[in-house]
């Protein structure tokens, strides 16, 4: 048989999927892994793309997405963010974040590039980076409080540098940036010839605070690329819209990759982000108050059983550290499912760095939250009397 590429043999199911994809030999099972928003895409939105099939064409957009919703991109940054994209060449809609994010990557690496990213980290850029024959260099925020600093950064950066790649609020930690935080990593971005990829996808479910996009930064544009979509802030996942900003003159290079590897977004749910970002950018606050709620529930139960966490300001996750019952989080969470039926993501899979760590996602209902935590604790409890 012949043979796939050779990088394939260093990409793996990702953790998050290993464990999803357990839950179902346990049926009394809770399955915190999860990594998208328990709420349904509301009304409205699900309205609108069942008009645009009906009276609408449906046949290709423009490769960057139908013209009214960049647009409404367009404003939509401009109101929130004081950002200046131009809906025609600074506007890129795509089959969800994710293919923002390979579109990005594949754009600008050339073999042998490195990619900064402060981790833990979101697992789905790596892969991407290695394909593209670029080189992942992840950097340990464990012991800036998941922070990426300044010095983090510029430590760093060499001239193999391409980019910095930024995720937050981050996924796994919930861990969000204030202005100042912002504005300190900012100033190293001025002095260094590498682009900044931002994945802002959980932009909208900050929790505390303001969400400091780097689209905000006007003097740095020509090496800001955002990545954002509504998939978690609308509760639209499986609708597959994603969008890309920055500069034209690299914009251009991001589109040519998109153009070949999907043409256009779905046009049923390009109709239905129009809605979303034009009539209903209220859904992200009512969802973010029940994340809140749940939130705290799931802080002071975990700090009550004695865990070190970090409290989320954003996302929907929670990052405890388990190092004090072994170092190995894959161990953990395998023998966490096997004993007590509750599912969560192994630290490890957010790169070595998240090692010593579990994820718990709280886009769940409350009673499964309670439920989850009792079973933890009840595991836990095992382990100290061993
Ligand atoms: C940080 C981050 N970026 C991107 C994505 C992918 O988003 P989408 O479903 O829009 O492709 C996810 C999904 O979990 C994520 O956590």
């Amino acid at each position: 048989m012949p043979k796939a590429n050779r990088k394939m043999k260093d990409i793996e199911v990702p953790g998050t999927r290993q464990f999803a994809n357990r839950v179902d030999e346990f049926p009394d099972c809770v399955d915190l892994t999860l990594g998208q928003p328990d709420f349904e895409t509301p009304g409205p939105i699900k309205e609108a793309s069942i008009d645009a099939i009906r009276t609408k064409s449906m046949k290709y957009s423009h490769n960057t997405g139908l013209f009214e919703l960049r647009e409404a991109i367009s404003d939509y940054y401009k109101k929130k963010y004081g950002a200046d994209y131009d809906p025609n060449g600074e506007v890129l809609v795509t089959v969800g974040g994710s293919e923002g994010i390979d579109g990005v990557l594949r754009a600008i690496l050339d073999p042998g590039d490195e990619v900064i990213i402060p981790a833990p980290t979101y697992l789905g850029y790596e892969p991407i980076i290695e394909l593209s024959g670029g080189v992942t260099k992840f950097v340990d925020m464990t012991d800036t409080g998941l922070i990426a600093t300044p010095e983090l950064i510029e430590d760093n950066i060499t001239e193999k540098t391409k980019a910095v790649l930024l995720n937050y609020p981050t996924n796994p930690t919930g861990v969000t940036y204030t202005k100042e935080q912002m504005d300190a990593l900012v100033e190293v971005f001025r002095r260094h010839d590498v682009f900044i990829i931002t994945d802002e996808i959980y932009g909208e479910n900050t929790l505390e605070g303001d969400h400091i996009s780097l689209a905000m930064y006007k003097d740095i544009k020509e090496k800001v690329l955002v990545i954002n979509g509504l998939s978690k802030s609308h509760g639209m996942t499986g609708w597959r819209i994603g969008y890309v900003t920055g500069h034209r003159k690299i914009m251009e290079e991001v589109t040519a990759v998109h153009l070949y590897n999907t043409i256009c977004a779905s046009i049923p749910s390009q109709y239905a982000a129009i809605e979303a970002l034009r009539n209903q950018l209220h859904i992200p606050k009512e969802m973010n108050a029940e994340y809140i709620r749940r939130r705290d529930y799931i802080y002071d139960r975990l700090v009550g059983m004695g865990l070190e966490v970090k409290k989320p300001t954003g996302a929907f996750y929670i990052f405890p550290s388990v190092e004090k019952y072994g170092k190995d989080s894959f161990k953990f969470c395998t023998n966490l499912l096997e004993t007590v039926q509750l599912a969560v993501v192994p630290g490890r899979s957010f790169s070595e760095f998240g090692e010593g760590h579990i994820r718990l996602s709280f886009a769940c209902s409350m009673k499964e939250l309670e439920e989850a935590a009792d079973r933890l604790e009840k595991y836990i409890n095992i382990l100290e009397t061993k």
